[in-house]
Parts: C-alpha cells; structure tokens; sequence
C-alpha cells in the first residue's frame, strides 16, 4: 500500500484522522467536484433569515478547503453560483452572495497560502460585476505559486453554456484557419474529437471529476460539469451544506473507495467467452435430442 506523503495529515481533526486512517492511499480521488445546496434550509430550519445560511455556508467551504489540502487532494471544484441562481434569484439574494464571495476571497486568502491552495475560477465570470472580478483576479494571482490543492469556484457557471461556448470557440478557429475555402473548413469541423471538446471546456487542463457530492438530498446535478462527469460517482448527503465539514468529505471519499468504477466494461470477477454461448447451446440440444 503506497504511503500517503502529505506531511500535514497530523493537522486533521482526531474525528477526521479515524476515518482518513480507514482510506487506501492508493485510491484517493483526483478530482471532487460539490453542488453545495441547502443554505436556505439550514437557516428556514433555524428560523434565520436566508442570508444566515449563505454566510455559514461560506464557513464550511473554508473547512472543507482546509481538510482537502491536508490530505492532498490535486482538485476540489465547489459549485458557488450558477448562471440560473443569477437569473432566477431576487436581485438582492444575488447582491449579497456576490459581496459574500469577494468577503471569503478578502478575508481567506492568507489562509489558502498558509494551506497551499491555489484559487480558480470557472464559467462565465466575465458577467460578474467588476469589482468581484478584480478580488476574484487578485486571490488567483496571489494564490497562484501555491502547489497543492486548486480550489476551483464556479461562478455563473452553466454546463450547457460552457459547452455551447466550447463550441463556439471550435467553429470560430475552424473559420480562421480555412482562409474562406468551405471543403477546408468542413474538413476541421468533421475532424472534431471529443479531446478538441475538452481542450475548449473553462475545465481544460483539469482532470475530470472521479466524485460529486451533493449535499442536502436532491438527486440531480442542476446543469453542473455535465461533459466532465460523464463516469464520476455520484454521492448524496442529506446533509445540508452549512453542516457540511472536512470530516463528511472523507466519509464521501472512503463511500467512493467501496465503489467498483467500470467505465462501462465489466466488473471485477465476470467474463463473457464465446465457448459460454457454445456450451449453453450444446446443453440446450443435447435437452432436446
Ligand atoms: C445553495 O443554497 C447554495 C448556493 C446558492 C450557492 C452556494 C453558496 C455558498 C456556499 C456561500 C458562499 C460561497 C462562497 C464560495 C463564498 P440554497 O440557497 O439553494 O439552499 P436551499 O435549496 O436550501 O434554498
């Protein structure tokens, strides 16, 4: 069994430590993607405003950020705001998780450098007003030399929207490098491959999620990363995100260790040969004869 060589695993809680010591080394994921839900109910339960959810939501993105690091985990991408929270919310439910977001990047960055964590973004952030954009862009550069884990943020993110922007930027480099000729440039777009796809994702350079968990019960990925967990495990907590901590994100990796991942061949232990089929119908005709 390989060693985990993360020198700051002594840094997990002692509730944390029994369940990371329950995990194969070998076999901790690349790549966990989180749909954080239930801000609203977490506060509706309590009696508190929405707001008050929001804000201990933004508290267990920081825990959780913290425990991934400490065991190493490469990439962490949480889901922070998509396109339809941007659409479909009241105006001030958006103004405030917007000064919420540029206060967690204020107020966390010494602590994303003290934990090695380097600060990404995904989606359509170009939508984002411009003074969230400018602490969004200052945390990134001042995050960027760090190596260990990426914390990446989708904000205004839609999957459908990023892969109709993937496509977009395909076609328009297709039309530039066919010089006007029609035959050259049908040729470009028929040549397509799925990899050309992924290199055009807001995710290209990442691996693609082998984990998503989502947090307070639904079962549904609400337009999130739709191209790139085309094989992850899935994992639902009911669990409301504000309760969410770094130690349920191992008990979600140590669920994902007991999964047998088949990429759609077989599973561990079963076959399918020709002489199975050959042996059956010889039993079936001896049967009859
Ligand atoms: C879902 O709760 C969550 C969100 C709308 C976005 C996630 C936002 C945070 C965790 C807070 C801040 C994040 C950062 C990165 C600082 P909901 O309002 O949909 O909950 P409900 O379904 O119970 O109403």
């Amino acid at each position: 069994m390989r060693a985990f060589n993360s020198s700051r695993v002594h840094q997990l809680s002692p509730e944390e430590l029994s369940v990371f010591r329950q995990l194969d080394p070998a076999k901790i994921p690349q790549h966990v993607a989180i749909i954080m839900d239930g801000n609203g109910r977490w506060a509706g339960k309590r009696a508190l405003k929405r707001f008050l959810g929001h804000q201990q939501g933004a508290e267990s993105v920081q825990f959780v950020v913290e425990t991934a690091s400490r065991i190493d985990l490469p990439w962490l991408t949480l889901y922070a705001f998509s396109l339809e929270n941007n659409l479909r919310r009241p105006r001030s439910e958006v103004n405030f998780l917007m000064k919420l977001l540029k206060s967690y990047l204020v107020g966390n960055v010494k602590r994303m450098n003290e934990n090695n964590v380097r600060m990404a973004y995904i989606g359509r952030t170009e939508e984002l007003p411009s003074e969230v954009r400018e602490t969004m862009q200052w945390a990134s550069e001042a995050t960027a030399k760090n190596t260990g884990t990426t914390l990446t943020l989708a904000l205004n993110y839609g999957a459908r929207t990023e892969i109709v922007d993937a496509l977009r930027c395909a076609v328009r480099e297709a039309i530039a490098t066919s010089n006007g000729d029609m035959n050259r440039l049908w040729e470009q777009i028929r040549g397509l491959e799925e990899q050309d796809v992924s290199a055009r994702l807001y995710t290209a350079g990442m691996p693609d999620p082998d984990l998503v968990i989502r947090t307070s019960g639904e079962q549904r990925i609400s337009n999130f990363l739709l191209w790139q967990i085309a094989y992850a495990e899935i994992y639902v907590t009911d669990r409301l995100w504000p309760d969410f901590r770094g130690v349920h994100l191992l008990e979600a990796i140590a669920d994902f260790q007991r999964r047998e991942r088949r990429y759609g061949g077989l599973g561990v232990g079963d076959s399918f040969t020709d002489e199975d089929i050959e042996g059956q119908r010889n039993e079936a005709e001896l049967a009859r004869s």
